[in-house]
This record gives C-alpha cells, structure tokens and sequence, in this order.
C-alpha cells in the first residue's frame, strides 16, 4: 500500500541532503512525496539546533502538530506517525520523547538509515548514537538527483570545537567517505539529471581519503577525479574553514574550468581576540592572506562568508576590526548573526556576555555594509556575459531564474523547455538580490564568455 511522507528541512545544506536521503529510505517501504504535510501519513521535522531560534522552531510546530492530530482523531482519521530527525534530535532526543508524546521517532544525523528497522518494531523508538560508517554504507547506491543541481555529502561532523558552535556534539566527529564511493554516488547524480554537484561537509576541506592510486587525496584532487566524469558542468563545495584551505585546493581553482569562481569561506570575526576565544587557530591576517592566494590562482573568484557579532567580551574596537576586514576584502554576499549562546558550549559559560541591544546595533551596521558590497557586486555584473543554470519558472510568464557562476539569482525571459539547461545570457541590471540578463543565442562561444 503506499503511503505519503511530509519531510520539513530547517538549517544548513547538509540537512536538505539528509532529507533527500531520508525519502529515499523510506521509498522501498511504499512512501511518496506528500501534496502537503497535513494530509501526509508520515511526517519528518529534520531540525536544526545551531541558534536558538532554529531550535524553537521544534517545539512550535510540535504545538502545531497535536491540533492537526486532534483534527483527524474527530472526523476518524488515523494519527500521522511523527518523526524528529536532525541536529535536536540528536541534542535533545530523550527531552523530546518526554515533553512530546505524540513524537513516535526520534533520528539523529548519523542514524536515519534505521528508519525503517524502528518502524517495523513499532511503537516509540529514538535512535542517536553514531554509526557514521554504517550510515553511508547503507545508503550508498540509492542517491538520484531531484534536479538539475544535487548536493553530495563527502564529509562529515567536525573536531575544531568553534567555542560558540554546537556541531561537533550534534553531527559527531570528522568522516570522510572514501573517495570511491564519492565518484560512485557523482556518476549515479549525473545519471538521474544533475549538471551541478555541490560537495558538503561541515568541513568540506577536510576531506581526505584513498584515491583510485592508492595515495591519499585531499578535496583538491577529488575536484580534479570529479571534473573528468562526462556530464558534469559545474562543482561547487561548502563549508570550508580557513586552516583547510591547502594549495592543491587553491590550485584546483586555477586549473579546474568546471569549478566555479566562488567560494563560502567563513571566517566570523574580525578580531584577533575574538577569534582566538572563538578557538578558530587563525588570525585574521592569516584569512587575509588565503584570500590573496585565492585570487591570485582565480582572478574572478566572488567570495561569501559566516560572520557573528556580539561573541562574549566583543567590544566596540572588536567589531571595528570585523567592519575592516569586510572592507579590505569585499563579499560579494554574506550571513551574520547575532551571537546565540547555546547550552553545553564553552562560550556560554564565558563572561562579558554582551548585551542585546548592543548585538543589534553591531549586526546593523556590519550588514549594511555587506550588503552595500553585494549591491556594488551585482552592479558590477553589468554588461558581463555569463552562464545561468535555470532552476525555476520566475514569478512572470515566460521568466526564469537561473544561477551565475558566482551564485546570483538570473531572471531571464525564455522559451517554454529551459528548466535545468545551462543559458548563456548577458547582464542587463543589477539589484541588491538578483540580475536581469538577456539570453544570447545559443553557440555563443565560451571563451566570450570567460574573456568578458
Ligand atoms: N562549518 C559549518 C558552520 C555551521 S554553522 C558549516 O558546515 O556550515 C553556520 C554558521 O552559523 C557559522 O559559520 C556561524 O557563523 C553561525 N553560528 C554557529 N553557531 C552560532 C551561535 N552559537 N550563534 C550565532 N551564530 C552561530
Ligand atoms: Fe562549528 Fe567551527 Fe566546526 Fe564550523 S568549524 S562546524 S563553526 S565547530
Ligand atoms: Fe543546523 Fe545541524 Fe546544520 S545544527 S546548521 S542542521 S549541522
């Protein structure tokens, strides 16, 4: 018999991968995508508990849930079978069985492969140790892309202990798949449609793991194996950190075309002191100076990156010093927060925990300033050809929205059959969120469009 699932994604790209794995465990069990989550037989909440307003966002649409079930309990309907999976499962999973009893599963990151084993059991199960290993192997040779850009999990958990984050407890320890597992899983994706492979881990640059040659390779040379299967246009990886940024991973930008020009590199303050009580082992100059290595190997590179403000002890000269280090390095995009002090961190038991308002006041002014430098980088785009890989209809007829190589939003106006081709199209304006361009015939050769 089939029966339909709802799957609620919150948080970062790894959870959107996870979601998209989660369906397919379920599928052998006779699951399809539900038209919506009430009318769903079986709900996921994949959560995130990296702030605490992502963390929230857990209990409100529990509250939620108990309505819909006392809805369908008075008109006979069967109650949804409700699952929790992701980061707060992971951290909170006995608090959630308790507080919520109309919760019948709780999934960590690492176990949502048992899914089906804890159904077929039956009653209330929860699932949070960590058998990372086992995970990818049992999921390995069951992902199939939903569209033309997949996600590609390669790495995952993370062992730097950023004071203030709540991965490493909630995702476990550094895992890399080995390498041949990883081309495996690119060649099944770019079978079932994707054009675009973006690699994810918490700490993507960390990757390491046996070659084909038997030598241990790094991300760099997994970009170089990647870009050599037929099929694949572009490739992207994120997140990174800093320490990871090794030369042949600089190089790979240098000498790999399908690699795109843009890169998400967080670096989250400014500040030398800050950053060694954040624990990130780098100084700011040291971020700088990868920086300049980037641009060196790829001119056009466009960069992103995480930034906090408001991190216990925080000063004004403190914030004064992350204000600099925007200016002399220059996003073209961003996300900043405002320090969330997360239980069982060792920055929320630090003191000198700054005040609200002055949180606020700081992340006004650093996001006008970023985004001032987003603006000036689409306006910049003018007049440059570029290519676009056309994820959606627009919001008017006959428009498109597309994706540059720096990760712009591209509306277009185009004929009916563009979802998932590559345009190539020139820049006519550039707002603070997208660009309007102007499809060019088809052939327009790519070396316009990399002189341009
Ligand atoms: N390396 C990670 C980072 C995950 S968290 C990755 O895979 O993406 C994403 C961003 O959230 C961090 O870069 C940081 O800027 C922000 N963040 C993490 N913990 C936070 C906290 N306690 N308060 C505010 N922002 C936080
Ligand atoms: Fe969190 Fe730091 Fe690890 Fe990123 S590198 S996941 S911010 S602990
Ligand atoms: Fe959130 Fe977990 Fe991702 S805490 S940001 S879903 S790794």
């Amino acid at each position: 018999m089939t029966k339909s699932v709802y799957i609620k994604s919150y948080g970062c790209q790894m959870n959107v991968y996870d979601a998209t794995r989660i369906a397919d465990v379920l599928a052998p069990m006779g699951y399809t995508p539900a038209e919506s989550q009430d009318a769903a037989d079986m709900v996921v909440l994949n959560t995130c508990h990296i702030r605490e307003k992502a963390d929230d966002k857990l209990y409100s649409e529990l509250g939620r849930i108990r309505t819909v079930q006392a809805d369908r309990a008075a008109v006979g309907q069967a109650a949804q079978t409700i699952a929790v999976a992701g980061c707060v499962a992971q951290a909170e999973g006995d608090e959630i069985m308790h507080r919520a009893p109309h919760v019948d599963l709780v999934v960590g990151p690492q176990s949502y492969h048992r899914l089906p084993d804890l159904m077929r059991a039956g009653g209330r199960q929860i699932s949070t140790d960590f058998p990372v290993a086992e995970k990818f192997a049992a999921l390995q040779g069951q992902a199939t892309s939903r569209g033309a850009s997949a996600f590609l999990t390669v790495q995952e958990g993370c062992d730097k202990f950023c004071t203030f984050c709540v991965v490493p407890y909630t995702r476990g320890a550094e895992f890399s798949r080995p390498a041949t597992d990883i081309l495996a899983e690119a060649r099944r994706l770019v079978a079932t449609g994707a054009r675009e492979i973006t690699l994810l881990g918490q700490n993507v640059n960390a990757w390491h793991g046996a070659g084909a040659d038997g030598v241990t390779w790094t991300l760099g040379r997994l970009i170089l194996a990647l870009a050599e299967l037929d099929g694949i246009e572009r490739l992207r990886y994120m997140t990174s950190h800093p320490l990871e940024m090794d030369d042949a991973l600089i190089m790979a930008h240098r000498d790999v075309p399908q690699l795109m020009p843009f890169l998400h590199l967080p670096v989250q303050s400014g500040s030398d002191r800050i950053l060694a009580l954040m624990n990130r082992r780098h100084r700011a100059a040291d971020y700088l100076r990868v920086i300049d290595k980037l641009r060196a190997a790829r001119p056009d590179i466009a960069l992103s990156s995480d930034f906090i403000v408001g991190f216990p002890g925080e000063t004004e000269a403190d914030c004064r010093a992350t204000l600099d280090l925007v200016r002399a390095t220059g996003f073209a995009q961003a996300f900043s927060f405002k320090y969330s002090a997360r239980p069982g961190t060792p920055a929320a038991d630090m003191g000198d925990q700054v005040a609200e308002a002055d949180k606020s006041a700081r992340l006004a002014e650093l996001q006008a300033l970023l985004m001032a430098q987003q603006l000036a980088f689409n306006q910049a785009s003018v007049g440059r050809t570029m290519t676009a890989l056309i994820e959606r209809r627009g919001k008017r007829p006959g428009q498109w929205l597309g994706k540059s190589p720096y990760m712009q939003s591209v509306l277009v106006d185009g004929p009916d059959d563009l979802m998932g081709r590559t345009i190539t199209a020139v820049i006519e304006h550039g707002y603070q969120n997208s660009l309007n361009g102007r499809i060019l015939p088809a052939g327009t050769d790519r070396a316009d469009i990399l002189a341009a």
